[in-house]
Formats: structure tokens, C-alpha cells, sequence
């Protein structure tokens, strides 16, 4: 125990197993020793440590990093936490100097910093994944940019559009989502340290200096704020929250365009499983656990908004708590991409079969509107109500659009000529789509070589 200077008993059992953070911020390691190495620094500059013992520091910290490294470090709960626990171990490799190290610094902002430390680190190592993610997307955009399937809306046939473009729908969602990381970045990046427990220090220290050592922009501004402050955790799982449901609304995609009914794609033995009672089995469970990941991620972010929402300033044990939503959220965002990434390059499209289904259920009714529109100048609800009752005649019969004949069309709008036909097949469809954003071919190929050139 590092304080119990005025506490003449122990912790009961249950007190150590409640109070202690040891078991889960341990990963903290490496951002507590590099805070620790760059106070150091500091307290020597100016003038708090000999330099003597700030070598003694540094080099003990950079022993005990190996220590952990290795696997050699005996984490003790007694300790509490990680922070401590490196202190203890500092302290016992090279005595008294050890012991300095604590000097105008708390553990309040010692976790505040170690622990943006560690959402920075986990930022640059997502985004790195998201982007993954979108080039391994705009390259089957490329290759499918003119490949047509179903577009749906209440998941019934609406449009067609082409596989490509179904793909750069996702990649915008992605880029949001990078640009949501990078904000929480930018935000995050001011150094707690310093602020000592609330109310910052009577010591001469260089708040300048250790921020610009830890790669901060700034030290923050107000100690209370300093101290108590987890937006940064929260913006966080608020990013994370949103990317895990778009990875969760692909997934939903890939588990229904592999089953049977569909089979519009097709996944590898490496992305699926088999049934151990069922033996025609191939399950997608990646996408399905990708799917389910959502809700821990989402329940991350609503546990510490929920922990944080009554606790007054500055600092409150309560957040402690902070660490393993996040801890656990960016381990499942992190397998989430992985595993996204994974299957996108995968996944082997039956481009015959979407092509077959992009013209069903009457998918080229709007082109028949607007070409009601276009060439016979008819005002679009008229054109809607024609086309509506063409649908309802073609349906009768059991044929498509494009095998009614000019005599039962022109049955019902006289004015209307054989030049329809040209518009009622799929590739004519999506061809047409060139307004900006829109599914024709040549600007999914334009859109999908952008993207590429944007993540090279
Ligand atoms: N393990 C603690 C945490 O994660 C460190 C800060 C403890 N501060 C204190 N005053 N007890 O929040």
C-alpha cells in the first residue's frame, strides 16, 4: 500500500477485490511508464530531481518494461492498480530515488493521462483498420462497378443499381467514421498531467514540457476539468458505437445475400462454419458475430455515460470504471474491422445471379415512368398511374414488363412506341443513373478509382 501513512489496518478482502483495477489496467503499462519517464524529465529541468536520480528513474522504468514485456512483472493486487504497482517496483530497484518520482503529480491525472494516451494509441491503430477496411471495399467496387444486382427499399425490389455502387455505400459510412476518430483526436490531445489531484501544484512544474514530450498539442486548461473530465473516453465509444453499426448493418447484408434464397455471394471456408448436427451447412458466423459485436460496443458507450452522469468534480472513484468498456469496445471494433476486412475480400459474388434478380419484380417500372415522362411529356403522376396499371397487367399474366407486347401497352396509353423496350432492361436502368452520386456504371468506376487513389 503506497498511503497508509494515517491508516493503521488493511483492507478487508472484499475492499481489495472491489477497489482494485489491477487485473484490467494493466494494459495501461506502457502509457503509465512513458508518463512517468517524461515527468521525470520534467521534475530534473527543473530542478525537483537530481540528475542523478532522474537517470536512476528512467532507467529502473525502462527495466521494469522489459520486466512486463517478458512476463516476468508479479502484478499484486494489494497495489491497487497499475500505476502503483510500477511505483512500487521502481522503488524497490532503486530505492529513495523511487520515491521522489511522485512529486507534483497524482494518480487523478496520472490515469487522465495514461488513459488518452492509450485511446490515442487505440485511434491511430482503428483508423489504420477502417481504412483497411475501405480500400479492401473500393477494390471490389472497382471490379464490380458495372455488375448490376436488386436495389431494395423495405428490402423489396426498388432499383437497380450495381454491385459497386451497393459497396461505396459503405465506404462513405467508413469515412465518417474516420472523421469522427480524428475529431475525438483532436480533442482529446491536451495533457492532464500536472493537474495533480484537482487543484494543480504549488511546484514550479513545466505543464508545456511534459505535454510536448507525450505528443500532446497543449496542457488542458482547468485542473478540476483535468482531473474528472472522460469525454474523450466517451467520444470515443460514441465513434465506435457508430462504426460497429455500420459493420453490423454489412453483416446483416452478407448473412442474407449468403443464404439460400439469395446466394448472391458466396464466402470461403475461411469465413464460415459448418453445422455439427447439419452436414449441408456453411454458416456465416463472422458476419453474424460481427453483427452481435454492436451490442457490446453500444452497451459500452450507454455503461459509462450511465457512470459518469452523477458524479460531481473533481475526481470520484467511480471512474475507475471508465476503462473496461473501453478496454472491451475497441477489442471488439478492432476484431469487428479485421474481420470485415476480412470478409469483403473474401466473398466471391455470383454477378449471373444478382444480374437475374436485379430485373425481377418489375425493377425497371420507374424507367418506364420517366421514359412516360421524357418522350410523351406525360406529368409524372400520370406516367406513375400508366405504369402502375402496365405492372398490374404484366403481373397477371406472369411476365415482365419487357415481355408485355406494344399492342397490350399501347392498350393502355396509345401514345406509347416501341422505343420503350430500350429502356426496360437492367443495363439501361443503371446506365441511365448519371446524375452525381448516382449507380451508372461509369460513375461507380469513377467513384471506386477516386477512393482508391484517396487510400493508396
Ligand atoms: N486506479 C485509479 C483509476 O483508475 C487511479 C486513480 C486513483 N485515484 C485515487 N484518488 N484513488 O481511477
Amino acid at each position: 500500500m503506497q498511503w497508509g501513512g494515517r491508516f493503521a489496518g488493511g483492507p478487508s478482502v472484499i475492499m481489495q477485490d472491489i477497489n482494485a483495477s489491477i487485473g484490467f489496467d494493466r494494459k495501461l503499462w506502457r502509457q503509465d511508464i512513458r508518463g512517468s519517464r517524461a515527468h521525470a524529465a520534467m521534475l530534473a529541468t527543473i530542478g525537483l530531481l537530481s540528475a542523478e536520480d532522474e537517470d536512476a528513474i528512467a532507467s529502473g522504468l525502462e527495466a521494469i518494461a522489459q520486466e512486463i514485456e517478458a512476463g516476468r512483472f508479479a502484478f499484486d493486487v494489494a497495489l491497487e492498480d497499475i500505476h502503483m504497482n510500477i511505483e512500487a517496483r521502481l522503488t524497490e530497484r532503486i530505492g529513495e530515488a523511487g520515491k521522489r518520482l511522485h512529486t507534483a503529480r497524482s494518480r487523478n491525472d496520472q490515469v487522465a493521462t495514461d488513459f488518452r494516451l492509450w485511446v490515442r494509441d487505440a485511434i491511430d491503430g482503428l483508423t489504420a483498420q477502417v481504412s483497411d477496411v475501405m480500400l479492401a471495399l473500393a477494390q471490389r467496387a472497382a471490379q464490380h462497378a458495372g455488375d448490376p444486382m436488386p436495389g431494395f427499399t423495405h428490402l423489396q425490389t426498388a432499383q437497380p443499381v450495381t454491385f459497386g455502387h451497393h459497396l461505396l455505400a459503405y465506404i462513405e459510412m467508413l469515412e465518417r467514421d474516420r472523421g469522427r476518430l480524428a475529431d475525438c483526436r483532436r480533442r482529446l490531445n491536451a495533457c492532464p498531467l500536472g493537474s495533480a489531484a484537482l487543484a494543480g501544484t504549488s511546484f514550479p512544474i513545466d505543464r508545456a514540457m511534459t505535454a510536448a514530450a507525450l505528443g500532446f498539442d497543449r496542457p488542458t486548461a482547468n485542473s478540476l476539468d483535468a482531473v474528472s473530465d472522460r469525454d474523450f473516453a466517451l467520444e470515443f465509444l460514441s465513434a465506435a458505437a457508430i462504426s460497429a453499426m455500420h459493420l453490423s448493418r454489412l453483416a446483416e447484408e452478407i448473412v442474407i445475400w449468403c443464404s439460400a434464397p439469395y446466394r448472391f455471394i458466396r464466402l470461403s471456408d475461411a469465413f464460415t462454419t459448418g453445422s455439427s448436427i447439419m452436414p449441408q451447412k456453411r454458416n456465416p458466423d463472422a458476419a453474424e458475430l460481427v453483427r452481435a459485436k454492436t451490442g457490446r460496443v453500444t452497451g459500452a458507450l450507454v455503461g459509462l455515460l450511465t457512470v459518469m452522469k452523477g458524479l460531481p468534480l473533481a475526481y470520484a472513484k467511480d471512474m475507475q470504471e471508465d476503462k473496461e468498456p473501453v478496454f472491451d469496445a475497441a477489442e471488439a471494433w478492432a476484431l469487428s474491422l479485421a474481420a470485415t476486412a476480412g470478409m469483403v475480400r473474401d466473398m466471391v459474388p455470383d454477378t449471373a445471379r444478382m444480374r437475374a434478380f436485379a430485373g425481377s419484380g418489375f425493377a425497371t417500372a420507374t424507367d418506364l415512368a420517366d421514359w412516360l415522362v421524357r418522350v410523351l411529356r406525360l406529368p409524372f403522376r400520370s406516367a406513375h398511374h400508366v405504369t402502375g396499371r402496365l405492372v398490374a397487367l404484366a403481373e397477371a399474366r406472369g411476365v415482365d414488363l419487357a415481355d408485355l407486347t406494344l399492342a397490350e401497352m399501347q392498350a393502355v396509353e396509345p401514345g406509347i412506341t416501341d422505343d420503350v423496350f430500350s429502356v426496360l432492361t437492367v443495363e439501361a436502368s443503371v446506365a441511365s443513373r448519371t446524375s452525381y452520386g448516382g449507380t451508372a456504371p461509369a460513375n461507380v468506376a469513377e467513384q471506386a478509382a477516386r477512393w482508391l487513389a484517396v487510400l493508396a
